[in-house]
């Protein structure tokens, strides 16, 4: 099958030098094209910036924001058969980028902030047969949002991690993570690599594509 998956941090910049971004490395999102390749899936990959090599099968489209995300996901969705959907994409971005560096003399301290793009929900008129798989990223149990986020973004499943663990989320190795699936079913995957989450999230995609 045709994975799209998205990987990594947005910067959404406030001018030349400065920009809004978060703790995301793309470990997962890689992890993920690793293992969709180890399983003989044709890959795409949309990066934000990171600092990672993804494997020499995978076809890697480099972005900077949201807005670059969703156009990206957008070029390349009538591709795929599986969307998934593991960058730390903004939620928030300044209202109005200077096109030369700010000065503090001329900032008030106060940044307006406008809503990025919703990819998922973007996209999600264009899904017809593609699996479509979300994360949630919550601090505290993840599941009360990620079963709100799975129904409202029309997902069919979702990963759910809780990035205020020390040993799971951003930047780490290793993820905590609980998959929920559409029809209500659930796994509780316990610690592990963010490899072998991988592969066990492509083995559970592949699983409900075949049926
Ligand atoms: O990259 P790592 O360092 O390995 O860290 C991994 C991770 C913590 C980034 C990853 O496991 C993870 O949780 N990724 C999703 C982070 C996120 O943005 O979660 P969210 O709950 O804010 O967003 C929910 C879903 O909507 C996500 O699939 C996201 O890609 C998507 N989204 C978010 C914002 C937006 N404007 N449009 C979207 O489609």
């Amino acid at each position: 099958m045709r994975f799209l998956i998205t990987a990594g941090p947005t910067r959404e910049m406030l001018d030349p030098v400065r920009f809004l971004s978060n703790r995301s490395t793309g470990k997962m999102g890689y992890a993920l094209a690793y293992a969709a390749v180890v399983a003989g899936h044709e890959v795409r990959l949309i990066s934000g910036p990171v600092s990672l090599a993804a494997p020499a099968a995978v076809k890697v489209s480099d972005v900077v924001s949201a807005a670059d995300v969703l156009n990206s996901v957008q070029d390349n969705l009538q591709w795929c058969d599986v969307l998934i959907m593991a960058a730390a994409v903004a939620d928030w971005r300044p209202a109005s980028v200077s096109a030369v560096k700010l000065k503090k003399s001329n900032m008030s301290g106060t940044l307006e902030l406008e809503r990025t793009p919703d990819i998922l929900k973007s996209v999600a008129k264009y899904k017809g047969g593609r699996f479509f798989v979300g994360f949630a990223a919550e601090t505290g149990d993840p599941l009360p949002e990620a079963s709100r986020k799975l129904k409202e973004k029309g997902l069919d499943m979702i990963v759910a991690n809780d990035v205020s663990q020390s040993d799971a989320g951003f930047a780490v190795d290793t993820n905590r993570v609980t998959v929920l699936f559409a029809n209500g079913d659930y796994d509780n995957l316990p610690l592990m690599s963010k490899v072998e989450v991988a592969k066990m999230i492509v083995e559970k995609i592949e699983n409900k594509m075949e049926k």
